[in-house]
């Protein structure tokens, strides 16, 4: 089972540039209820190092590009986001990791549910052992 799942985004390009539409519960696999972005990314520092219980959420390279590590616990894949029209499902029990920011990346990523730090799990060591025992199933 691949930890990288990528959606392709119809571009609705014409002559006068291209136009990508984000539906949830269509093109985007859950109802959205909040939207981030990370931008202003410094070079040779990575952020994630986090999984969630809980949310799903896709991420977007709308600028740029960008690398995730993706770790379900028992296997590891690295993927390069580098257009606007493609997502990345982050599903809840992955690890994730992001690194090597372009200069002026931005990364949008939408989720299924508003913040709440109590469903981070930022230790990668409560991670593994959530893994082990099953305490929160991933929806796979
Ligand atoms: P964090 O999720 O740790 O960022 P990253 O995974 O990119 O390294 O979030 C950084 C900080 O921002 C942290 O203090 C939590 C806060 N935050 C919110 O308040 N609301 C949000 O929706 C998000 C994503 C983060």
């Amino acid at each position: 089972m691949s930890l990288i799942n990528l959606f392709d985004f119809p571009v609705l390009g014409d002559d006068r540039g291209a136009l990508v539409v984000l539906e949830g519960n269509h093109n985007i696999p859950f109802e959205i209820k909040r939207v981030y972005y990370i931008y202003g990314t410094v070079q040779g520092i990575a952020r994630g190092f986090h999984a969630h219980k809980t949310l799903k959420q896709v991420a977007i390279c709308l600028k740029g590009s960008c690398r995730f590590i993706m770790d379900d616990g028992k296997n590891k894949q690295e993927v390069t986001l580098a257009s606007p029209d493609k997502g990345l499902l982050i599903d809840s029990m992955q690890w994730h990791e992001m690194y090597d920011f372009s200069e002026g990346c931005i990364l949008m990523v939408l989720a299924d549910q508003v913040y709440d730090e109590s469903d981070y799990i930022r230790e990668y060591s409560t991670f593994i052992e959530a893994v082990n025992t099953h305490v929160y199933s991933s929806a796979k």
